[in-house]
């Protein structure tokens, strides 16, 4: 261990804690008590239980809880030391333990004149040498003075990368497509699925494509396989080595590999071991978000995230946003027994921003050892799932509203919409509304029948409420507010995983199937019968594979 490594003394279990053991007896109180009960005590409830921060406005006075919870959620976040933990990650200890890596995303958004310092080194200036090189190329190629090989403007970019190098930049390019420039078309390609390489280029010119390959280890294969094709595709047309240059950049922290697959590293911009994939979409794995909203707008996207990161880790715990909806995870995924949480935003652009969170939750917190490796007992991350509002609505919220099970939601609007046309905007708000309303009170049987159902129709129609969500508010989607959104999300992700005690920046849990599949590509693809030597289900998957495919 080096003096950087962050102390995670061996704890105490988390359900041995007293906080832990409070929460658990309170909680047994609260699951008899109705959301309808908690507003009707407190007429101020839905003023007081609210919080804004970098833009965003937390309502969070439907969640079932009482000032009690909170109290008890908060002494439990001090237990387990989420102040130091916090501290810890911002002043660059190496908090991701099994990999003895310091965890710096609030580095790469970090102002000009402030430090952090990783192994005696201040990274803060290398970031902004980073973004400055970025933002030079970004201009070169949106001003149309980076031509492809023959001289033709680039007009289309394809981010080649997945995971981290692919859901961070895809969804910021959906979400921000309003302040993109339009004469610039962006598309993603992440898996090894052929199609989606072949679907992606189907109708571009090689000469007017610009391909990015976005790979932090640069030995990702799926990724890899992806480049070699996209290279084939690209010299099949223009047929000269050289083109390489021009239509080919790397974002990477793997120089050797990089020049090994023929990118000139002039044409790479990097980023450090201390940025973990899944947050890495404002470094330089954000090049496409920043090819498509400019320089400009990317720093204020960048801002954005630094708000967040400030009020995380200065204001108190009780009005802190992260701290509070992170909490509030803990407490339905461990005192209520949920297994979910669906994000639910009511605003188009943000349309592949669930799937975003997949990864960033789920990688992270997806986790079944503490910090020493000891098992845990209880349950780590929930599972997050969503799709825009209102399109749920008419899908999966039936079983949100009427289901057996607890599903905490988050929902989240914005006042202004972007595309004002008449009508939709405050349609779309009040169904966001709506829905809250009706999860948190439901509808009693005795108002169903006050609105003369007939007794066979009434239990069918009766709506048990007390469902709890979050309501989140920004003013408008902006670069900026873009930031603040993910970095939001980013703390809630760490707060939960500093309660569960565990590293939510590793991911050994992707590492089997992918040692598995090195395995099995040469059994598929060889041409002698291959020796198997996997379970019985394997090995018969396998010849059956082969089988048919042969006679293809
Ligand atoms: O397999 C999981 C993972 O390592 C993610 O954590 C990461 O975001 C993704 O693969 C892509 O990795 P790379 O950027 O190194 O290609």
């Amino acid at each position: 261990m080096t003096n950087n490594t962050a102390p995670h003394p061996m704890q105490a279990s988390l359900t041995a804690r007293p906080a832990w053991k409070a929460l658990d007896a309170h909680s047994q109180a609260m699951r008899q008590v109705h959301l309808r009960q908690l507003f009707a005590e407190d007429p101020r409830r839905g003023e007081r239980l609210a919080v804004e921060a970098a833009g965003f406005y937390l309502d969070y006075s439907k969640n079932r809880i009482t000032d009690e919870t909170i109290r008890l959620l908060l002494q439990l976040a001090q237990e387990c030391g989420l102040r130091e933990r916090i501290d810890a990650m911002f002043s660059g200890q190496k908090i991701n333990v099994t990999e003895q890596r310091a965890v710096l995303h609030t580095a790469l958004r970090a102002a000009k004149d402030e430090r952090v310092m990783v192994d005696g080194v201040d990274v803060v200036p290398e970031v902004h040498a980073v973004l400055d090189r970025m933002a030079a190329f970004c201009r070169q190629v949106r001003s149309g003075h980076w031509t492809g090989h023959t001289g033709k403007r680039i007009r289309h970019v394809v981010n080649i990368g997945i995971g981290g190098s692919d859901l961070g930049p895809a969804m910021a390019c959906q979400a921000l497509r309003h302040y993109s420039q339009r004469n610039l078309d962006f598309r993603f390609v992440s898996n090894v699925d052929g199609t989606d390489f072949a679907e992606a280029v189907h109708d571009l010119a090689p000469e007017e494509t610009l391909f990015i390959i976005c790979s932090k280890t640069f030995t990702t294969l799926e990724t890899l396989t992806n480049a070699r094709t996209a290279r084939a595709w690209c010299l099949a047309k223009l047929g000269d080595e050289k083109a390489v240059r021009r239509h080919f950049v790397a974002v990477s922290t793997n120089a050797a590999e990089v020049s090994k697959f023929g990118i000139d590293t002039a044409n790479m911009f990097g980023f450090w071991d201390w940025v973990g994939g899944r947050y890495s979409m404002e470094s330089a794995i954000g090049l496409s978000t920043m090819l498509a909203i400019g320089p400009e707008q990317f720093r204020e996207m960048l801002s954005g995230f630094h708000a967040m990161d400030r009020h995380f880790r200065s204001t108190p715990f009780e009005r802190n946003l992260p701290v509070l909806m992170g909490l509030l995870t803990v407490w339905y995924t461990n005192f209520f027994d949920a297994n979910t949480v669906a994000v639910l935003p009511y605003e188009q652009y943000l349309a592949r921003f669930p799937a975003y969170l997949q990864q960033l939750a789920m990688e992270s917190n997806g986790k079944h050892v503490t910090l020493d490796g000891a098992p845990v007992d209880y349950q780590t991350s929930p599972i997050y799932w969503g799709e825009p509002g209102t399109n749920g609505q008419h899908s999966f919220y039936q079983l949100i509203h009427q289901g057996t099970r607890l599903v905490p939601c988050d929902f989240i609007g914005f006042v202004q919409p972007l595309n004002p046309l008449e009508h939709h905007h405050d349609q779309l708000i009040a169904n966001l509304l709506a829905q809250t309303e009706a999860l948190a009170f439901g509808k009693t049987e005795q108002e169903v029948r006050a609105d003369g159902t007939p007794d066979r129709l009434a239990p069918h129609r009766v709506f048990e409420g007390n469902r709890p969500t979050n309501t989140l508010l920004g003013e408008r989607l902006t670069p900026q507010s873009l930031g603040s959104l993910v970095a939001l999300y980013e703390h809630s992700v760490f707060t939960q995983g500093v309660i569960w005690n565990i590293d939510s920046f590793d991911q050994w849990g992707v590492e089997l199937g992918k040692a598995l599949a090195q395995r099995t590509i040469p059994e598929l693809e060889s041409a002698q019968e291959p020796q198997l030597a996997h379970d019985s289900s394997t090995n018969t998957l396998i010849r059956r594979y082969r089988l048919l495919r042969r006679r293809d």
